[in-house]
């Protein structure tokens, strides 16, 4: 039946990278919906501030401030208690300086992917390595990636960002068809340019400039997203009414390049 509401109260959600950008508004809805949150960040002053915030509205959370790219605090906090039901791996590297910090991959070295691959892809690989058990003893569990237009489409000026996150949604389909079983869903939700911290220079400062509107010519609906505009989607699939929606990249980008 439809109901306004989706409630997730006894539902535990942990959401990487929650302390700044989609992940906070990942981290105010899940909270909004009654789950209690478990917000990481690497950035340990970040994920308590958006705690605060979602006490201060009445919710349920807790700081789990942890590196995803490190595997051993990964296990520690994700099993340390109670199993987690819902994992959103948010938590990404677009490159240091954002759209600034963009190349040609032939002019990139080894070293310049490290950092890529460590937190798009290990940091996916760990956190949902570390849950998957958990949710396989329940019975029950939802894992949600953000990935990226960038791999689904090619992005030219960010190649292996783009493979990183094609990498991650590979390893979503892999799950689901293995964990389908236990009553586990996997999805990716693939982001065309988003208006967050990370690129707020671009949108703040520029946005009447070539770069910006360049950018924008390639989307049906002419303006960046923002965290609201895939919150619902995540705690629908997050909830009971996603249970036959599993292996799927659900693109929540304005229509870019609808023709791919
Ligand atoms: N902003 C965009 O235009 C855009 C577009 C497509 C996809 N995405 C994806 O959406 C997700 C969120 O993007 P955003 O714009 O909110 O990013 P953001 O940089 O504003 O926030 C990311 C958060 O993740 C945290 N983080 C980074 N590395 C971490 C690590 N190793 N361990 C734990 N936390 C870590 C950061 O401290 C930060 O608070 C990312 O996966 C990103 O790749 C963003």
């Amino acid at each position: 039946m439809l109901s306004a509401e989706i409630d997730l109260s006894g539902r535990r959600v942990v959401i990487t990278g929650g302390g700044q950008g989609v992940g906070r508004g990942l981290a105010l809805a899940f909270g909004a919906a009654g789950a209690e949150v478990l917000v990481n960040d690497l950035r340990a002053e970040r994920s308590r501030a958006v705690v605060d915030e979602i006490s201060a509205r009445g919710g349920a959370a807790v700081s789990v401030p942890f590196d995803v790219t490190d595997y051993g605090s990964v296990t520690e906090a994700l099993t340390a208690s109670e199993p987690v039901d819902i994992l959103i791996n948010n938590a990404g590297n677009a490159g240091a300086e954002g759209f600034a910090g963009r190349g040609r991959f032939a002019e990139t070295e080894p070293a310049d992917w490290e950092s890529f691959l460590r937190v798009n892809l290990y940091g996916v690989l760990h956190c949902t390595r570390a849950v998957l058990p958990g949710m396989v003893f329940n019975e029950w569990g939802r894992i949600l990636t953000i990935v990226s237009d960038a791999g689904r489409t090619g992005d030219p000026g960010g190649a292996v960002y783009g493979a990183s996150k094609a990498g991650a949604a590979g390893l979503t389909r892999s799950v689901a068809l293995e964990n389908g079983r236990f009553g586990i869903t996997a999805n990716n939700i693939s982001l065309g340019t988003m208006r967050t911290p990370l690129t707020e220079p671009l949108w703040a400062e520029q946005a009447d400039s070539p770069q910006a509107k360049a950018i924008l010519a390639n989307y049906a609906i002419r303006r960046p997203g923002v965290p609201d505009d895939l919150t619902y989607l995540a705690v629908m699939l997050a909830s009971d009414h996603g249970s036959w929606i599993t292996g799927q990249t659900i693109c929540v980008n304005g229509g870019y390049s609808l023709t791919l």
